[in-house]
């Protein structure tokens, strides 16, 4: 059952890495988290797969001994910040976010600094010490709820995606100071691939992530979350989607609706860019190899973990609060 791989040491063959992982989650009291553009294989394992927010409720709600989280580095770090008691894993270390990166704490802090009256709404794609920074965290599927909660008089600092929030003002109807960062997943799907894929297949309705380009986003029939993409695909009376997102969220549209057609759009040039190299960086070994070793483990200072925790509550308040009106 073991073998040498490079880089790796021992570990179960790829064909018994399913049962090895299975085996350690019970050993470990383990609960394996994953986002919906981990490998298929990664879904098919995790306890839980979701999109951002239902992520992080799932971590902070969880009683297991260890969090997994396959995702990338924000996502397991937010999981610490609410659970803190548990050993937090992620496959690889190394999984990072390009949006994440594209917003530096200290010229954050140099930019906010600027805005001494606006109140700050960071995306949940930030590290810690920029939701140390924030008043209040958000999502893709809360943005415009949250932002609508808001005084109407008070002035709005959004950040690091100048794509979501451009989305969050035309459709909440409130202005924002936007951090210029982007995804460089989403920023590189190609509008000539969109217009072909729509010419061939007309049948074909257009879905697309809020991080997309503007351009992009005007030729969507639907904008909203990995999971609102989910719940429309169910309830819009399509036959094929051209779906503007990380491709690996096609496995559970594929699973939950079997006789649709999905497409992914290529990137700018053609390349296959359109799969994020971060998310990408786990897979199966390195999942059981965590799993064995307790290793790399997400640790942070505690008065950064509470300062970063007062905006991500304050989200989950309110995200209840807009729950409740929604669903009286
Ligand atoms: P969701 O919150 O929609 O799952 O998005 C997370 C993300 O990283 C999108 O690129
Ligand atoms: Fe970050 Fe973009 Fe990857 Fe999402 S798709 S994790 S925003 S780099």
């Amino acid at each position: 059952m073991l073998e040498e791989r490079p880089g790796l040491g021992h570990g179960p063959t790829p064909g018994t890495l399913p049962a090895a992982i299975a085996e350690l989650r019970k050993r470990r009291r383990a609960v394996i988290l994953a986002h919906y553009y981990q490998e298929p294989e990664i879904q098919d394992i995790a306890d839980f797969t979701g999109d951002s927010l239902e992520l992080s409720r799932r971590a902070a709600e969880t009683d297991a001994d260890v969090i997994v989280f396959c995702g990338v580095h924000f996502m397991a770090e937010t999981a610490k910040i609410l659970n803190p008691s548990r050993l937090v894993l992620l496959p690889d270390l190394e999984a990072g976010c390009s949006l994440a990166e594209s917003c530096p704490p200290e010229a954050f802090a140099n930019f906010r600094a600027q805005y001494p009256d606006h109140l700050v709404v960071s995306y949940i794609n930030t590290s810690a010490a920029i939701k140390a920074q924030s008043d209040l965290i958000c999502t893709s599927s809360n943005a415009v709820d949250l932002v609508r909660q808001l005084p109407e008089d008070q002035p709005i600092l959004f950040a690091p995606d100048r794509n979501l929030g451009r989305w969050v003002q035309q459709k909440s109807g409130r202005p924002m100071v936007l951090w210029p960062g982007g995804c460089i997943v989403h920023e590189t799907f190609s509008e000539a691939a969109v217009l072909t894929l729509k010419q061939a297949h007309p049948e074909a309705a257009v879905i697309a992530h809020p991080e997309c380009q503007e351009n992009l986003l005007d030729l969507a029939d639907f904008v909203g979350s990995t999971s609102r993409l989910l719940s429309h695909i169910r309830s819009a009376d399509a036959p094929a989607f051209i779906v503007l997102t990380e491709p690996g969220i096609l496995h559970q549209m594929r699973r939950s609706m079997p006789n649709t057609t999905f497409l992914e759009v290529p990137g700018l040039d053609g390349c296959s860019c359109n799969a994020c190299p971060h998310m990408r960086r786990n897979n199966l070994a390195k999942l059981w190899r965590c799993m064995e070793t307790l290793e790399p483990r997400i640790e942070l200072p505690e008065d950064l973990r509470q300062r970063a925790l007062v905006p991500i509550r304050r989200m989950l308040d309110m995200t209840r609060r807009a729950d409740c009106r929604l669903n009286p």
